[in-house]
């Protein structure tokens, strides 16, 4: 058996939450690779909307055994209350939950650095979502950090205090406030909720299972465009979001990787700081935002919105290997009389389909074109061969510019809001 890998390929936000949800009756396990509680995976069901921040999306399948990888920071804090938040719904989430020894803790003072750290920078701010992540991915490459596998020692709290000193060390460099108190008394719970949990070497247990012929399913978070190495980068998240990452935070060979899904929004949108190239200022950009609820399920922010992006879904098309392209929130577009795409960029007096090395210091241009909207409700609709002539027109045009087949499309945020379509019809 192999290991099947989902992830977003724009900016996050593109509904990986509900696909996982989805797709995850089709397999025994779902894991998360990277990435930690900056990301809000909704999930809608029986007209209720979940968030998971750390749990995989596979929660609500009962037969789904769901895996924290070694790649993923967790807040245990934020860990217990999804825990206790799953329990309030009739799910005992830890029967079903395995943690990998090896993923790292975030502390209360990594999320103190990194508020310090964006307040420092002012108007250049990452604009993060608070929740530590940098400064944890930061003591895991510098080789100072905590991991899960630590509680079970015997100086734990040693190694708390030592950790959390060199931090307060730093912290003397910033002009910051910051209380502890309340904080450290939640991480004391979280931890405790973690001790309980079952703490495993995941890279046996996911091994073994495909030896069993155990289906998988690697849940990305975040997505491509904030990927460390080949997203916006400094506006970028502090791990790989690309299909490689599922390898090593997991501790599966990429011989056993096989289907690569994707998602894509039928437009754009980013929350944060950083650059945009295709993002709307004017009255199409607000109705985005409305229609679509373009609002942060992790800080409540605001989403920027922008039509699709061509030359940078197909980027990161590139980078993943991707072999299935779903697309999410076409009904967002249902009322619109005409939708754009951006098809080229110009800058340095060429037109190309190509990145520049920087989107962020460039004097760039989008170059559109233009498409007729369907201009219907297409709620309710489950087959792709009853869609409005419009929209087909444009999943076949998305085909055809970016090689790759659309198949699966979501219409709406719950559960069942989906249409397949089993083969490219650009072919
Ligand atoms: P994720 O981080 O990729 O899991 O995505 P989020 O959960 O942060 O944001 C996606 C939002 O869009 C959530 O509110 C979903 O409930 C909603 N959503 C997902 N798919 C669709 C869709 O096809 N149509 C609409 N209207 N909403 C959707
Ligand atoms: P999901 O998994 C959207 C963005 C933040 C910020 C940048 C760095 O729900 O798609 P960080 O806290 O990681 O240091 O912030 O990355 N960001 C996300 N944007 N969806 C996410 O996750 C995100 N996780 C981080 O807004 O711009
Ligand atoms: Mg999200």
């Amino acid at each position: 058996m192999q290991v099947d890998i989902l992830l977003g390929l724009q900016w996050g936000d593109e509904g990986k939450g509900k696909i996982v949800d989805y797709l995850a009756s089709n397999y025994d396990i779902v894991a998360r690779f990277q990435g930690g509680p900056n990301a809000g995976h909704t999930l809608k069901i029986n007209g209720k909307s979940f968030v998971l921040h750390t749990i995989p999306s596979g929660a609500f399948q009962k037969n789904v055994t769901n895996v924290i990888g070694n790649g993923v920071v967790i807040d245990p804090f934020t860990l217990k209350k999804e825990v206790d938040n799953l329990n309030s719904v009739g799910v005992d989430i830890s029967k079903n939950l395995l943690v990998s020894q090896k993923a790292h803790l975030i502390l209360p003072t990594h999320k103190v650095l990194d508020a310090a750290s964006e307040h420092k920078k002012g108007q250049s701010k990452i604009g993060s979502t608070l929740r530590g992540i940098g400064p944890t991915y930061m003591d895991k490459t510098g080789r100072n950090g905590l991991r899960v596998g630590d509680l079970l020692s015997s100086n734990f709290d040693e190694k708390y205090q030592a950790l959390k000193n060199k931090h307060l060390d730093l912290l003397g460099n910033y002009d910051f406030d910051f209380d502890l108190a309340q904080a450290e008394q939640e991480w004391e719970t979280g931890i405790e909720l973690l001790r309980k949990l079952q703490l495993i070497n995941v890279e046996y247990y996911l091994n073994n299972a495909l030896e069993k012929n155990k289906r998988i399913l690697a849940e990305g978070a975040q997505g491509s465009m904030l990927d460390i190495d080949f997203g916006t980068y400094p506006f970028v998240t502090s791990s790989n979001t690309i299909s490689a990452s599922a390898c090593k935070g997991l501790g599966i060979a990429p011989n056993k990787i096989g289907e690569i899904y994707g998602i894509s929004k039928a437009y754009c949108t980013r929350v944060g700081s950083g650059p945009f190239p295709s993002e709307l200022f004017d009255e199409d950009g607000e109705k985005l935002r409305k229609v679509g609820n373009e609002f942060g399920a992790t800080t409540g922010r605001p989403r920027r919105c922008g039509w699709i992006d061509l030359p940078a879904l197909k980027y990161c098309i590139m980078l993943n290997g991707l072999t299935q392209l779903i697309l999410t929130k076409i009904d967002v577009l249902n009322s619109f009389k005409s939708i754009k795409a951006g098809t080229a960029y110009r800058y340095d007096g060429k037109e190309t389909q190509e990145l520049p090395f920087d989107l962020d210091n460039i004097d760039i241009e989008v170059v559109y074109q233009r498409f007729e909207g369907w201009d219907t409700e297409i709620s309710g609709a489950q087959n792709f061969e009853t869609l409005p002539q419009t929209l087909k027109q444009y999943i076949l045009f998305l085909e055809k510019y970016l090689n790759v087949p659309i198949t699966l499309i979501s219409n709406g945020p719950e559960r069942e809001a989906l249409i397949s379509k089993s083969s490219a019809i650009y072919a």
